[in-house]
């Protein structure tokens, strides 16, 4: 990284995100500091979701970095995570499904989960690294790096060269959806030129473009729509 950057290593934490949460408010952590759990017990994903990780075999890190809240951030740390997994995988199908999930031949392998902590942004990053087995009801819809490349993955030093793609995809962009960043992410969101399925009631439409604001612009027969968070859903992709 190129900011000296505090790694704190905890054994076992309900989850990453909201220890650092609680650290920030209590005015106990610094800005630049990664935290890695061995396990969670109440690992949090977006949409008020859980997310189930493996001890030893699933990597659950969080980072806590000072900087203006921005919508599209979120967006910024999927293409720092797909630059980290990139230099693992080296292929093609390697995609990020917007907002900010990375995918697999339509698996995931990644999820991020960013959050605002006074003026702190929390970047919780989950990935499928060592596992070989899931849970029934995901074992369709995700992979992992060891299922994809045979190898195992030491979770300590994956972590950091994450955390470091991550923030120096932000520093190089400076935490902003700049139109390098924009046309990079353009290239490899999952999403665009499918049909899609978003909203409550679902509505329908192609989807067309990312908005300088990190929003998926649809085009449904009612005109086009700026969608801006929930889910989106992409035929054929879990
Ligand atoms: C998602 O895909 O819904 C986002 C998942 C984010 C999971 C990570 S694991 C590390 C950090 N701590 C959490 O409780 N959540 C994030």
């Amino acid at each position: 990284m190129s900011k000296a950057f505090d790694f704190i290593v905890l054994e076992n934490i309900d989850s990453t995100n909201s220890y650092l949460k609680r650290k920030i408010k209590a005015g106990e952590i610094a800005a630049d500091t990664a935290v890695l759990a061995k396990s969670q017990t109440n690992g949090r994903g977006r949409l008020q979701r859980n997310w189930e990780a493996e001890k030893g075999k699933s990597l659950t890190v969080s980072i806590a970095l000072k900087c203006p809240p921005n919508p599209s951030l979120t967006l910024l740390c999927a293409l720092g995570v797909f630059e980290a997994l990139d230099d693992i995988l080296g292929d093609k199908n390697l995609r990020i499904k917007w907002p900010n999930d990375l995918v697999h031949k339509g698996k995931k392998l990644c999820g991020i989960l960013c959050e605002r902590a006074s003026d702190f942004t929390v970047i919780g990053i989950g990935i499928n690294a060592n596992n070989r087995i899931f849970p029934e009801e995901i074992k369709e819809k995700a992979t992992s790096l060891t299922l994809l490349t045979g190898r195992e993955y030491d979770i300590e030093s994956l972590s950091k060269s994450v955390c470091e793609k991550v923030v120096n995809t932000l520093e190089k962009h400076r935490f902003a959806l700049d139109e390098n960043a924009r046309d990079k992410y353009k290239s490899l969101c999952i999403n665009l030129g499918k049909e899609v399925h978003f909203g409550s009631p679902l509505k329908k439409g192609i989807a067309e473009d990312i908005s300088p604001l990190g929003e998926l612009v649809v085009a449904t027969e009612s005109g086009y729509e700026n969608v801006s968070f929930g889910d989106v859903f992409v035929s054929g992709i879990y």
